[in-house]
């Protein structure tokens, strides 16, 4: 593979001792973050919120172990096996309690993340993404040799990309869990007819580098369908389309042994499709300003919002608040944070502030309070922060680190 040299003479040494740096293919470049004496930390166990440092995101506990209850009731004692999307929360800790509670293991988007979770003791890994180019494949061929006996999988919508992975597995003599990825409506990765679907069954069941678990189907439009009407009939578009890949793999001989997708918005629809073997959703655990504009089926579990962003008021004229928190604390791809408190609203982001208006007079503020906020869009907001301050009745209970955060790669 040809690589397109856009930088050839323009990197700069830097102060690096290049001699101790690993590029691509190392594994020792995933430490996982621990506490050293002397880091700085937002908080401490046993601080009251309104001392923790800001801005910090912040989990309430409480919260959290209900969203996490409610998804485990709604699907129990359905033939539907959880895995939940551990790219929202990147937390080692989380994607334990989860599977604590009854998840198969997680999923990842990126090989980093992956690293993460692994070195965080979760043995059941699947990225629900492409691998593409060789020195990722060969770090991710590494990755599985050295957690096996951990299953790490991975998606393929390309019989070139499978016999190049194929090839860099056996050379490392890793053996990865593969799913052909079908496009459900996404119209972003995998294949589009169920034909294409089989040849690439077909090639990935016959490698002795891969354990071909079946397909992966996901539609994150779907998730966002804000009507009930709509966000099922999305559901349902996608299942059907699913069910035509798998049915014409088993005509064809092969097995399909899961078929895994849907996330938060779709998967009470996923679970009663008969298709689906396994869902996929992230942000229920903790929920978003986006999240609550889709329309709540009444059959569905009601998450709510237990993830938060906690800034100071660090100027206050008459009806102006101004928070020391901006988008280098919350994602704004999906609109600002918005306050966890009613009478104020946002007027202004920009990087290292947020301007609040007094709507009425329902929540008095003072200069140094602090302000809990709602993050627009919860992924892309904890992936801002090193640490999750997890807290219960307003109290600090534990400080975990964001084993992945930053990890895109
Ligand atoms: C492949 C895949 N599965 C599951 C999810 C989880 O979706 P949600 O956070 O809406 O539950 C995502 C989110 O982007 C995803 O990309």
């Amino acid at each position: 593979m040809s690589a397109i040299p856009v930088f050839a003479d323009s990197v700069t040494d830097m102060a690096l001792d290049w001699t101790t740096v690993e590029q691509g293919s190392g594994l020792k470049e995933f430490r996982p973050r621990r506490m050293n004496p002397g880091d700085w930390v937002p908080a401490r166990r046993g601080d009251m919120l309104k001392d923790v440092d800001t801005p910090a995101l912040i989990l309430d506990l409480d919260k959290c172990e209900a969203n996490l209850s409610r998804l485990m009731a709604a699907v129990a004692g359905t033939q539907v096996q959880v895995r939940p999307h551990a790219k929202t929360h990147k937390c080692a800790e989380l994607a334990r309690r989860q599977i604590a509670a009854g998840a198969v293991g997680v999923c990842c988007q990126k090989l980093g993340e992956a690293e993460a979770m692994l070195a965080g003791n979760i043995n059941d890994v699947l990225i629900t993404n492409e691998i593409v180019g060789e020195s990722k494949m060969q770090r991710m061929a590494r990755v599985a040799r050295t957690y096996a006996p951990a299953r790490v999988g991975v998606c393929v919508d390309s019989v070139d990309i499978a016999r190049q992975l194929a090839a860099i597995c056996s050379a490392e003599q890793a053996v990865l869990d593969i799913y052909v990825e079908i496009d459900v409506g996404q119209n972003r990765c995998g294949v589009s007819e169920p034909r294409a679907a089989v040849e690439l069954a077909r090639w990935l069941a016959n490698s002795p580098a891969f354990h071909f678990r079946g397909l992966h189907a996901y539609s994150g439009l779907a998730q966002h369908r804000r009507g009930v009407p709509e966000r099922r009939a999305a559901a349902e578009a996608a299942a059907l389309r699913a069910a035509q890949a798998r049915d014409a793999i088993l005509a064809a001989g092969l097995p399909c042994e899961v078929v895994t997708g849907g996330g938060t918005g779709t998967f009470p629809y996923d679970v009663r499709s008969g298709v689906f073997t396994e869902v996929q959703p992230g942000s229920y655990l903790f929920m978003d300003v986006d999240y609550a504009k889709n329309e709540q089926d009444i059959h569905a579990p009601n998450f709510e919002v237990s993830l938060f962003v906690l800034a100071t008021v660090m100027s206050l004229r008459e009806d102006r608040a101004t928070l020391d928190a901006g988008i280098k604390a919350f994602s704004t791809d999906l609109g600002p944070a918005r306050p966890a408190f009613p009478g104020w609203r946002v007027r202004n982001v920009s990087d290292e502030h947020t301007v609040l208006m007094r709507s009425d007079n329902l929540t008095p503020i003072k200069l140094g309070d602090k302000a809990l906020l709602v993050p627009g869009h919860c992924d892309p907001t904890v992936n801002l922060h090193d640490w999750l301050v997890a807290t219960r009745r307003g109290r600090v209970e534990a400080v975990w680190p964001i084993d992945a955060r930053g990890r895109a790669y």
